[in-house]
């Protein structure tokens, strides 16, 4: 496979929501792409492998001004200090991916992420912000948005840090996002679990042209309700969102 980076992150978990909503008349998985440096055509019920690069902010750009996808040599994600998650979510589900922070920190591997899938049909994230030394954002909404069945457009969508306004265990960088101090962190003597939780939406259109929902249903939402929801998150996420808000 031709995924340039050096390692895996382990601990990665995909909590999918499962209402009436979401179901769908099939179940059955029909893609058979699994690499994210790989072009997918998809349809609802299909799963869609794409991945998360964390590395600083300038390792996604090449010669330090055009962003490339982390799947592209030029940018040799391998040689630098980086750190790859790979997920598998269903189409058109709403799904909560989890970054496992108890044996990761994104701080110490450049502090920023890139979503991204496809090689002939690429698509990247710009880079969001996820920690320093001093902060860190643990919630992320990631909009998937397809063609016809193809990727066009992978997108963070940020709510103006209104789910925290007013809460004291955060803080509202640059505007968008809601971080808490890295020293709230679990694994640097804190009592906060500060494992990462990245919502996921799908919008535009599968390969027969119907319409995804998701994201409708997501965007009327905000950013960390979602989180009650998930039944199978039984643990400290849930209930320190619960305890915030
Ligand atoms: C890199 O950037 C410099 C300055 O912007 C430019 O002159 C040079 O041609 C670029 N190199 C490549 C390989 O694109
Ligand atoms: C992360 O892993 C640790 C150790 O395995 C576990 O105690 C913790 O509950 C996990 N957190 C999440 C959000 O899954
Ligand atoms: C961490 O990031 C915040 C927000 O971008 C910035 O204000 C702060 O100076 C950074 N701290 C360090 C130690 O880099």
């Amino acid at each position: 496979m031709a995924i340039p980076v050096t390692s895996i992150i382990l601990i990665a978990v995909v909590v999918t929501l499962s209402t009436k909503l979401y179901l769908v008349e099939s179940s059955s998985d029909n893609n058979h792409v699994f690499s994210p440096c790989a072009d997918a055509s998809v349809e609802r019920s299909d799963g869609f492998t794409f991945g998360i690069a964390f590395a600083a902010r300038t390792a996604f750009f090449f010669n330090n001004s055009v962003q490339l996808s982390p799947c592209d040599r030029r940018l040799s994600l391998s040689s630098s200090n980086s750190q790859l998650s790979i997920f598998r979510p269903k189409v058109d589900e709403i799904s909560l991916l989890t970054v496992n922070s108890s044996s990761f920190s994104p701080d110490s591997y450049g502090g920023y992420m890139v979503a991204f899938a496809g090689r002939k049909y690429a698509a990247r994230s710009i880079p969001a912000f996820v920690a320093n030394s001093t902060y860190i954002v643990t919630s992320f909404t990631l909009v998937l948005e397809f063609q016809k069945g193809r990727l066009q457009n992978l997108y963070w969508k940020r709510d103006g840090c209104s789910s925290c306004s007013g809460k004291s265990n955060f803080v509202c960088l640059n505007n968008q996002d809601c971080a808490i101090r890295t020293s709230s962190c679990k694994n640097r003597g804190g009592n906060v679990d500060c494992s990462l939780g990245i919502q996921l939406a799908f919008s535009g259109t599968d390969k027969h042209e119907s319409v995804f929902n998701s994201w409708y249903e997501v965007k009327n939402l905000r950013q960390y309700s979602l989180f009650g929801l998930y039944k199978n998150l039984k643990d400290s996420l849930t209930s320190q969102y619960n305890s915030f808000f």
